[in-house]
């Protein structure tokens, strides 16, 4: 399959750096020709302007600015997104990538006010994400993260596809035993994918 794969740690040397070249590395050696996309690394500017949002539904001309990752994510078959959670969210660059690329026309369409998701070519999804937070403190603020997966993301790509989603939760008092399970849980499911 083509999998685009969405990575956002500034920090070269982080958990999540790892995480994110175990990914890469899991689904390349499972015969996947993968599209990785370092949003640091790319330098992906995550501001939706005051242009954009002005053409904002007028597809497609508003795909100018992000042309190139729009066409990345048309040529999706499946998405991995590895992530750390930041404010009981994605990092600004992740939440600027869904801002400015996944736009009317382009994840759906929008016709007398009825929306219709239009990713159904995205039949595989997976994150990977890290918390400062326990599981049952994750679970008291609403664990938000989770939910843009399980329930955001599973909506607007194919009806049905499998959606994973894993997380090594309080990442401030993991140890290396702690990763290196999850490092494997990961590269398990990556290689079966
Ligand atoms: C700006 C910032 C905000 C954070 N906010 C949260 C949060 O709301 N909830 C949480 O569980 N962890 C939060 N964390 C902790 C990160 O999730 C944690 O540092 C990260 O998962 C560790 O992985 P890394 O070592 O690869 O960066 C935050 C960390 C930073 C830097």
């Amino acid at each position: 399959m083509r999998v685009l794969v969405l990575f956002a740690h500034p920090v070269e040397t982080s958990f999540g750096a790892a995480l994110h070249r175990q990914v890469v590395e899991s689904l390349t050696s499972a015969g996947h020709e993968v599209d990785d996309c370092d949003l640091y690394a790319e330098n992906f500017q995550p501001v939706l302007t005051r242009e954009e949002r002005i053409r904002y539904h007028d597809y497609p001309d508003n795909t100018g600015p992000v042309a190139s990752h729009v066409e990345r994510l048309k040529r999706a078959e499946a998405l991995v997104i590895v992530s750390p959670v930041w404010n009981f969210g994605y990092p600004a660059i992740l939440k600027g990538y869904f801002d400015r690329v996944w736009l009317p026309g382009v994840s759906f369409a929008l016709e007398d006010g009825k929306l219709t998701p239009t990713l159904r070519h995205i039949t595989k999804a997976a994150a990977v994400f890290t918390y400062g937070a326990t599981p049952m403190r994750a679970f008291l603020a609403g664990n938000p993260p989770k939910k843009m997966i399980k329930r955001v993301l599973r909506a607007q790509i194919k009806i049905g596809a499998p959606v994973d989603f894993m997380a090594h939760y309080a990442m401030d008092v993991s140890t290396d035993e702690t990763r290196a399970r999850f490092m494997e849980k990961v590269k398990a499911k990556m290689a079966a994918f």
